[in-house]
């Protein structure tokens, strides 16, 4: 008996580990939260565009979408205008919900994530 307490009490830890990760926001606070460029990215001001799905919560890549930022710069803003606004391969283009302008800030924000 006294030899199964101390297992019972790592299942206990495990399991509340488990519940905590579960019960766990998915949502990251967002740096730099009042950032425009961000707020597009996470979806907050147009529903319709979230690049974080595809690109990771800080444009680190993820599940389809290439990394974004490397060494806290984008690749060449025209090119990233470019591919945001016509789109590319497994991308969709954004020319209807987004502006020159709303790609700058998003680039703006990326380069300004503290690394
Ligand atoms: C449905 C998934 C998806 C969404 C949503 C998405 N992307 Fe992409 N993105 C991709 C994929 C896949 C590629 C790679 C395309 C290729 O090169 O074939 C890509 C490529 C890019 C590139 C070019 C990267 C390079 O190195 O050439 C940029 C810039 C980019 N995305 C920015 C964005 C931004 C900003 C948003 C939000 C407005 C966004 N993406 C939303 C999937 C997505």
């Amino acid at each position: 008996m006294k030899k199964k307490l101390p297992m019972a009490k790592k299942w206990k830890i495990v399991l509340l580990i488990a519940v905590f990760s579960l019960s766990a926001c998915p949502r990251k606070p967002s740096p730099l939260p009042d950032h425009p460029g961000g707020k597009l990215f996470h979806g907050d001001i147009r529903l319709d565009v979230k690049c974080h799905g595809c690109h990771g919560w800080l444009g680190e890549g993820g599940q389809s979408g290439k990394p974004l930022v490397q060494l806290g710069r984008t690749i060449a803003h025209d090119k990233f205008i470019n591919a945001v606004l016509r789109g590319r391969g497994g991308m969709p283009a954004f020319n209807t919900v987004l502006n020159e302008n709303d790609v700058r800030q998003i680039i703006d924000w990326l380069e300004k994530i503290p690394q």
